[in-house]
């Protein structure tokens, strides 16, 4: 079957068997690797894109679903050449070590502060409670956030 959709501001479409998944599409199709496959059982959360704009878990939505609709992947997270805050915050406050869980984290970071400029620390980890990371005990992902929701408003420190 022929799919069509908007991924990164780009119109593209494809050929695809109709059971293939929207993150193996991304991946293999589209060679948009920065999606991660993890678990393929909504567990893990290192497959997040948004989907007109929400974030979902992209190991549970076929490519065939998302036809006719707006796919944003980490690739398409930086504008003009330059980072993201959420990504700047992550460079910054260190919220990454193997970088397995980032691409899903930065999706789900940068959808809460679209939403709540100014999330506390437990809203950060509500957030990001669909999404493991094996490394980091979360804390300095938590930071990361924070650094970029200070850093988006101008103010000073962050605390979390
Ligand atoms: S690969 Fe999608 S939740 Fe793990
Ligand atoms: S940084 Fe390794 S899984 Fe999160």
């Amino acid at each position: 079957m022929q799919v069509s959709m908007t991924v990164n501001d780009v119109e593209v479409t494809e050929e695809i068997e109709g059971r293939l998944l929207l993150v193996h599409f991304l991946r293999d199709v589209l060679g948009l690797t920065g999606t991660h496959w993890g678990c393929d059982t909504s567990n893990c959360g290192t497959c997040v894109v948004w989907l007109d704009g929400e974030p979902v878990k992209s190991c549970t939505v076929l490519a065939a679903m998302a036809g006719g609709h707006e796919v944003r992947t980490v690739e398409g997270l930086a504008k003009n050449g330059k980072l993201d805050p959420v990504q700047e915050g992550f460079i910054q406050c260190h919220g990454l070590q193997c970088g397995f869980c980032t691409p899903g984290m930065l999706m789900t970071a940068r959808a809460l502060l679209d939403r709540n400029p100014d999330p506390t620390e437990a809203e950060i980890r509500e957030a990001i409670s669909g999404q493991i990371c094996r490394c980091t005990g979360y804390a300095t992902i938590v930071r990361s956030v924070r650094w970029a929701s200070v850093h988006e408003a101008g103010t000073e420190e962050v605390t979390a």
